[in-house]
């Protein structure tokens, strides 16, 4: 039976009674195969699995993001009780950050390119709701997907900076049949730009075959992946990259582990994926 607890003090009665080791799936809710993936892992790998289901005001920056993200958190529950989840967190805002609430947890290089620099903020707000529900559930073990690649990395830049002992461990993006990576934001999609939306992991996939028949310059597999969304008419690139898979930095050639991803707008919604070239 899953337990939801909705204050610190709850939890933390809760946790103290809990089998150790912890696995930990932190989420802003509207659950999906993807992050059932995650807490089937939590599980597996744990005596106790817990949810967080709180959309985190801080790491929006614009406010109508913030208030269309969607959520249903009665379907969320049942889909925690579905996996056999044993505690769910799904706090209030100010529960999260209380009154006089006045820290920021700010990664460094890591956190800059890509989407730092689409959604200035961003990541500081990630990092610090992060910061805290890590303090507050110390698990073992939490999981992330690799669609998020540049957020696993500021997470676990932030977790060995802050000298916070849980293991954090990305997995493989989940993705529908026709290659989507699958994403609460896919629900805004409309049905022409769902049907367009597939393209996204198509361009990505046309460099990967590129780089695996030879193709060793970044800016041709940029140029693959960009020559493919051009045939979209909806998909609208933000960026295109091939970056450094450990630092994210620009790469001229590919000859040590890389990762492709690009972040594409339809419409209103902005979509990202990546491909790790290794
Ligand atoms: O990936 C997410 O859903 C969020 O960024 C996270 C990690 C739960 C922090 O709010």
């Amino acid at each position: 039976m899953t337990r939801v607890v909705r204050t610190r003090a709850e939890l933390r009665e809760a946790l103290a009674a809990a089998p150790r080791p912890i696995g930990f799936v932190p989420t802003m809710g509207w659950l999906h195969v993807g992050h059932r993936s995650l807490m089937q892992r939590a599980r597996a790998d744990n005596a106790t699995s817990v949810v967080s289901i709180f959309v985190n005001p801080r790491q929006f920056g614009d406010p109508a993001d913030l208030e269309r993200y969607p959520r249903n958190e009665a379907r969320d529950v049942e889909i925690c009780g579905e996996e056999g989840v044993d505690l769910v967190f799904a706090p209030t805002v100010d529960e999260v950050y209380p009154p006089g609430f006045d820290t920021t947890v700010a990664v460094g290089a890591i956190a800059k390119p890509l989407e730092g620099a689409a959604r200035p903020g961003h990541f500081d707000g990630v990092a610090t709701v992060v910061a805290i529900l890590f303090s507050l559930v110390d698990a073992e073990r939490a999981y992330f997907g690799r669609k998020d690649y540049q957020q696993l990395l500021v997470i676990r830049q932030m977790a060995r900076d802050l000298a916070i002992p849980t293991e954090v461990i990305g997995l493989p993006t989940v993705r529908e049949a026709d290659g989507l990576a699958v994403s609460s934001r896919n629900v805004h999609l409309s049905p022409a730009e769902r049907a367009a939306a597939p393209v996204v992991h198509r361009s990505l996939m046309a460099a990967a075959d590129a780089w695996r028949r030879g193709e060793r310059s970044a800016d041709a597999l940029r140029r693959v992946t960009r020559d493919v969304l051009a045939a979209e008419p909806l998909a609208v690139p933000e960026y295109v990259s091939v970056a450094d898979a450990r630092t994210l930095h620009e790469l001229e050639t590919v000859d040590a582990s890389a990762l492709l991803s690009t972040a594409v707008r339809f419409g209103p919604t902005r979509l990202i994926d990546n491909e790790a070239l290794e």
